[in-house]
């Protein structure tokens, strides 16, 4: 099955990312044709700075490769190595009308916090759809919060079949419910923007911050405690089986046990769960030329893919006019 999906390099990845996509992502991929990027002119709606796009981009690349993905059983690239996708991006922006744009829980939220949204993060769905038509993707492993650009990506793809006969495939999402929305430090959804996040690569004294400041309430060492009202269990619960699960349930139910000893506990599970991907993250540092390459190589692959469905899409559109 082809599998895609992408992550803006706005920031560092935080455990949100890891579970809800690039975890599965490794995982699909000795079995998939699995395509990942990493969305640099989607972060361009927001990231306006040479020097932090350019190390975004390059931070996301090398955490993507240090979690497992593998440039030999995958195709790995940036989005804006690829121009097929926004050419697709135009001509796809004629099948979604404005007022369905409007519609977007990105660009609502935004107007709802007062900010003046870009052009670019209007039309961010539409690039989207570009992203994932343009390869015929089956399916896109995602958040939940990403389930209406699927929604608006399949309305586009069905609309423009209509027009011109079968041309995209319609994708299917792929949303673990189970983690479909991991909480913040501070309980809301865990999102780059909103500083609430426990980022994978962060150094020791931050990461120590970031599990200390998780939200609990008032409970004292000698009560029970509520495991399924807490951000702290639902955190540490990712790294769990469901043996470990219930173990951690009757931890916070049976007095004794404070909500401090239980942080220190998920920041040394936090620690260990990456401290191989930690290491690899320091040696592929090193690493500059041979990952160039790699990201050369995969663009390349992207390119010769979506190139091909785009003459199709020239083709069946009129916009190949040399009809001699
Ligand atoms: P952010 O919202 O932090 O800027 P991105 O928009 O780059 O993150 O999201 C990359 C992927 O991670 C998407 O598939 C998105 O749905 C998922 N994701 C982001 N935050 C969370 C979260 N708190 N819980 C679950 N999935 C998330
Ligand atoms: N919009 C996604 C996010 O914010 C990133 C993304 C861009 C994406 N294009 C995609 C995800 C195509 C899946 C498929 O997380």
């Amino acid at each position: 099955m082809r599998i895609l999906s992408g992550i803006q390099p706005s920031g560092k990845p935080h455990l949100g990312n890891y579970f809800s996509m690039m975890k599965r992502m490794v995982e699909y991929q000795n079995e998939n044709e699995l395509f990942v990027f990493i969305a640099s002119y989607h972060a361009m709606t927001t990231v306006q700075n040479q020097k932090e796009l350019s190390d975004g981009i390059w931070n996301t690349v090398l955490d993507f490769l240090a979690i497992g993905i593998d440039p030999e059983k995958s195709v790995f690239w940036v989005q804006s190595d690829v121009p097929q996708v926004t050419e697709l991006c135009w001509i796809l922006s004629n099948f979604i009308t404005v007022s369905q744009l409007e519609l977007a829980h990105s660009y609502k939220d935004k107007i709802a916090q007062g900010i003046k949204p870009n052009g670019g993060l209007f039309f961010y769905p539409v690039l989207m759809a570009a992203d994932i038509l343009a390869f015929r993707t089956e399916k896109v492993p995602v958040g939940k919060d990403q389930k209406q650009h699927l929604e608006f990506t399949r309305d586009i793809a069905e609309r423009f079949n209509r027009c011109y006969g079968e041309v995209f495939l319609l994708p299917e999402p792929d949303i673990n419910e189970e983690v479909a929305i991991v909480p913040g430090i501070d309980g809301r959804k865990m999102s780059k923007s909103y500083k609430n996040a426990i980022y994978l690569f962060s150094d020791e004294k931050e990461l120590r911050k970031q599990v200390m400041s998780i939200v609990t309430d008032s409970k004292g060492i000698d009560e029970p405690k509520d495991p399924d009202n807490s951000v702290l269990y639902h955190i540490y619960a990712l790294f769990l089986n469901e043996e470990e699960k219930q173990i951690l349930r009757d931890k916070f139910l049976t007095p004794g046990i404070g909500y401090g000893h239980i942080k220190q506990e998920l920041y040394q599970k936090i620690l260990d769960y990456f401290s191989d991907a930690r290491k690899k993250r320091m040696e592929l540092e090193k690493q500059k030329d041979y990952i160039i390459d790699i990201l050369k190589e995969g663009a390349k692959k992207a390119r010769s893919i979506a190139e091909e469905i785009m003459e199709e899409v020239r083709l069946k559109t009129g916009l190949k006019y040399d009809v001699r």
